[in-house]
């Protein structure tokens, strides 16, 4: 992935196994996040193809079908409530109804019948509607973006038994953090991007 004369990714040869749990890491401005976008359909890679369940984005379809997806700070209507913005979201797939929406709002800590605006949400609330508005769906494949972002530490350990519970179900997780305690907890697969390269550097599935 090249931007002007920057080249962000070079080496990403990469097979994300159902099932697993994956972990970026990686300094400030490695790639973490583009690779994550490219994945998602949201930047189109300047070399190279990339494969979700066995399509090829930009070119089967632009965005990926079955996934969910936390990047950066989650963009939501500032003047409605937070069921209301999921609900919204909802009825572009119409693959979830309200009573689930609600439950997967508890999940991750929020009370569905708040009546505050999204607009006064703190950091920490506005992050947990976001991962709320990643899974509600049942998607298969997660990708989610330093997803502890601005959470207390009870926050923190909900999402983390949260994602457990999520790995359980099969799902494909990839996750991004700066907190070697989340990629310790929850990773079975650890990959660093360095200049551009993604590489494993500890494997746990291989692990005795
Ligand atoms: N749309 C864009 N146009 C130009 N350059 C970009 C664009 N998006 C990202 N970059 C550049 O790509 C590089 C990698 O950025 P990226 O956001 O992927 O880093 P990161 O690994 O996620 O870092 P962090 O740990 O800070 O989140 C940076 O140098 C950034 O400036
Ligand atoms: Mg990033």
């Amino acid at each position: 992935m090249v931007f002007g004369d920057e080249q962000v990714l070079n080496d990403v040869s990469w097979e994300f196994e159902e099932g697993r749990i994956y972990g970026i890491v990686g300094n400030n401005g490695s790639g973490k996040t583009v690779l994550m976008k490219c994945i998602c359909g949201f930047l189109i890679p300047t070399r190279g193809k990339i494969f979700v369940d066995y399509k090829q984005i930009g070119k089967d379809v632009d965005f990926p079908e079955d996934i969910g997806l936390i990047i950066e700070t989650p963009g939501f209507l500032p003047g409605l409530t937070g069921l209301k913005n999921l609900e919204i979201l909802a009825s572009l797939r119409k693959k979830v109804v309200r009573p689930a929406i609600r439950d997967t709002i508890r999940k991750v800590g929020l009370d569905p019948d708040l009546k505050k605006n999204v607009s006064k949400y703190s950091l920490g609330m506005r992050q947990r509607l976001g991962i709320a508005q990643a899974i509600m769906e049942d998607p298969s494949i997660l990708i989610l973006d330093e997803p502890f972002n601005g959470l207390d530490k009870k926050g923190v350990a909900q999402i983390h038994q949260l994602i457990l519970e999520l790995k359980r179900q099969h799902k494909t997780i990839l996750l991004s953090s700066h907190s070697q305690n989340d990629i310790d907890v929850l990773c079975d697969i650890v990959c660093e991007m360095d200049g551009g390269t993604l590489r494993c550097i500890r494997d746990r599935s291989r692990e005795g």
